[in-house]
């Protein structure tokens, strides 16, 4: 069963939940690595000759992939267990967290009295803030009320069923912190730009917190400051980073316009952010990390790939149309550099990268080489 390190902001699940959860994981397990392979199968065998058959030519584009797909059985089957798999596997964890969210914000509240001193990390939320529709339209991959609802007064629970509910959907494979995606990304920038010592660093669409706390461990002479739209992910975010000793800045703002000065960060980071926003939004939000950065400033975006033949982007998609990822099937045929150029950089200053980073990835089951692409652009 997936690691996952053990801190003060964890529900401890009892012997019935942690063996729901332990179905939910081997379950995904099973779909994604022994039947998802085989929807690749049913589509070069089964249906694209169907296609072919019936229109003289193969399929132009996803779309067209997507009607012809949906109409076969095994397609639909694992469909169909892909979804309830991931209804089960919030069940799974807000099970736990119900049962001890009491205890669980009352360790949250006194973790944020006691924060604010040297060395520690801080906690700054606004209740005006104006929650952005994209967020407030759905219930972001089916976890029930997203990021942002609050269903107790100084709620986290939205956070504590995040932290979990990501290390079960990947498997594990995301780390016993769920350090993954600031892994990847450290890596790329050590890669790219090994001489580069930030000495302010901001996480837009933080969450938890994860990435960032990788960041500040990597770089412990900076200031690390993470922001995000959802107050619960973020007094979960705060709690869990001091329960684990390392200081960040949060803030509840949006990423399409903060409070923070101009020029004032010299490394702009995200993590597995921008697809789920908006068209609208995306200029905005690479507009607003170059009035930040200051000069030579350094702008670097994870994404999550998007595949490459029409059949891989087809089933990239299947987030859009059955988990509520509602804008990432848009990134499948976003081009980020044209973007970054409306958020004004410089053509010449960005670079659209895939990234195939030599970190132990083994336990993931996807069914295509994993890359990662990155957006990284200098002021
Ligand atoms: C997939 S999670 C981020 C995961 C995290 N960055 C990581 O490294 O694993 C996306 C987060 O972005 C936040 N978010 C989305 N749009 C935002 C915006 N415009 N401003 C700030 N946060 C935003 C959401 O509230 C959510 O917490």
């Amino acid at each position: 069963m997936p690691v996952f390190n053990r801190h003060a902001m964890q529900p401890v699940p009892n012997l019935d939940e942690q063996a729901r959860q332990d179905f939910v994981s081997s379950l995904r397990a099973h779909l994604s690595g022994r039947l998802m392979p085989g929807a690749y199968k049913v589509y070069e065998n089964r249906v694209e000759p169907g296609f072919r058959a019936a229109n003289g030519r193969p399929p132009h584009d996803h779309d067209e992939v997507r009607k012809a797909m949906t109409q076969d059985p095994f397609y639909q089957f694992w469909s169909a267990m892909q979804r309830r798999s991931q209804e089960l596997l919030w069940e799974s964890v807000i099970d736990p967290t119900e049962r001890q969210l009491s205890k669980l914000i009352e360790t949250s509240k006194a973790i944020t009295r006691n924060a604010g001193g040297a060395g520690r990390g801080t906690l700054r939320l606004d209740p005006s803030l104006p929650l952005p529709r994209y967020h407030a339209a759905v219930d972001i991959h089916l976890q029930p009320g997203g990021y942002h609802t609050e269903f107790a007064e100084d709620d986290v629970a939205a956070g504590v069923v995040y932290d979990k509910g990501i290390n079960l959907y990947m498997g594990g494979a995301l780390g016993a912190e769920n350090n993954l995606m600031g892994d990847i990304l450290l890596a790329y920038l050590r890669e790219k730009h090994p001489d580069f010592r930030p000495k302010k660093i901001l996480d837009l669409g933080c969450a938890i917190g994860n990435s960032s706390v990788v960041w500040a461990r990597a770089f412990p002479e900076a200031e690390v400051y993470g922001v995000d739209v959802a107050a619960p992910v973020l007094r979960y975010a705060h709690a869990r980073a001091e329960a684990l000793g390392v200081p960040v800045h949060f803030s509840q703002q949006n990423a399409e316009r903060t409070d923070f000065a101009e020029a004032s960060f010299d490394l702009v980071l995200s993590h597995i952010v921008l697809h789920e926003t908006s068209k609208s939004a995306l200029p905005r939000i690479l507009g607003e990390c170059h009035r930040l950065l200051s000069v030579e400033g350094l702008m670097l975006h994870l994404e999550i790939p998007r595949g490459k033949s029409i059949i891989e982007k087809f089933m990239h998609n299947w987030e859009s149309y059955n988990n509520n990822e509602t804008f990432s099937r848009f990134m499948t045929g976003i081009d980020l550099k044209a973007e970054a150029i409306k958020g004004h950089f410089a053509p010449e200053r960005i670079v659209v990268d895939e990234f195939a980073p030599k970190l132990d990835v083994a336990q993931m089951n996807y069914a295509e080489n994993f890359f990662w692409k990155i957006l990284a652009a200098r002021r």
